[in-house]
């Protein structure tokens, strides 16, 4: 997968091409990542890329004309059904179904924005998708272009060995990850659950199964109420709630 980055600050995503899961991936050639320094599409001598607001009021606003002659640069470059996704706090919310949609993809094209954000009508131009990683404003599309570039490789078949596969995380399959422990078995007079320790495999696959189920019921009811539970996971709901009731009462 190549994954662009149009961006004013291309020094930042070392930070995800350098470290860790990400900075693997690039190592082993499972995808590239290439931040486009849109400063070299500016105007003038100054190579300037933003301008006053029309109608006044505080801030600055990118210019249309470099992020549209960036952007079609890139095109032809890439695939006609590559994605140009603007990352905004105006877009989609950001869901897994979203990152496995992305992850099977061969090219994207992540644009990141600063000040007030892009003049629309660039926007309007290329036909960016806009997609959002949270109700919250941040200063500029870079970090959440980073969100979406590590979410969307840890999916990228192979770049997660087996050991950290991420069929377990949270939301694969509509549910919470389980809890889980570690060395040592008591920390601060805080023990491990026993299961953990029998060696049964089967009754810690099931106490797995019900502390998923069980912590998305209580933290997460929303993803419950979309989800078909099949028998097994219909029981493991069942015992948490009893479990639960026991201990509140
Ligand atoms: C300071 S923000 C502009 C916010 C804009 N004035 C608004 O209120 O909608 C600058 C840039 O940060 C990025 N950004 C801010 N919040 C974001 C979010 N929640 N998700 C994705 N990108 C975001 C966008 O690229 C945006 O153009």
């Amino acid at each position: 997968m190549r994954i662009s980055v149009v961006t004013i600050f291309p020094q930042m995503f070392h930070a995800v091409t350098d470290y860790g899961v990400v900075g693997r991936a690039v190592e082993n050639n499972l995808v590239s990542i290439e931040p486009v320094d849109l400063r070299s599409f500016g105007q003038g001598q100054y190579k300037r890329l933003d301008d006053r607001p029309f109608g006044g009021g505080p801030g600055m606003v990118m210019l249309a004309e470099p992020i549209v002659e960036c952007i079609g640069r890139l095109r032809q470059k890439t695939k006609d059904d590559a994605p140009v996704i603007y990352l905004s706090p105006q877009g989609k919310r950001v869901d897994h179904q979203d990152i496995s949609k992305f992850s099977k993809m061969s090219e994207m094209i992540l644009l990141c924005g600063r000040y007030e954000g892009i003049d629309q009508r660039a926007l309007d131009i290329i036909g960016a998708e806009e997609l959002s990683i949270g109700d919250y404003v941040i200063s500029g599309g870079e970090l959440a272009a980073m969100v979406l570039i590590d979410a969307v490789v840890r999916q990228i078949p192979g770049v997660l060995g087996n050991e950290q596969s991420s069929s377990q995380d949270s939301f694969t399959d509509g549910l919470l990850d389980c809890i889980h422990y570690t060395r040592p078995k008591l920390v601060a007079g805080h023990e491990i659950p026993a299961v953990l320790l029998s060696g049964d495999h089967e009754a810690i696959r099931y106490w797995r199964l019900k502390q998923s189920i069980g912590r998305t019921w209580l933290l997460r009811p929303d993803l419950l109420e979309q989800k078909y539970l099949n028998k097994e996971q219909q029981q493991a709901l069942t015992d948490f709630q009893e479990e639960f009731e026991k201990e509140q009462a």
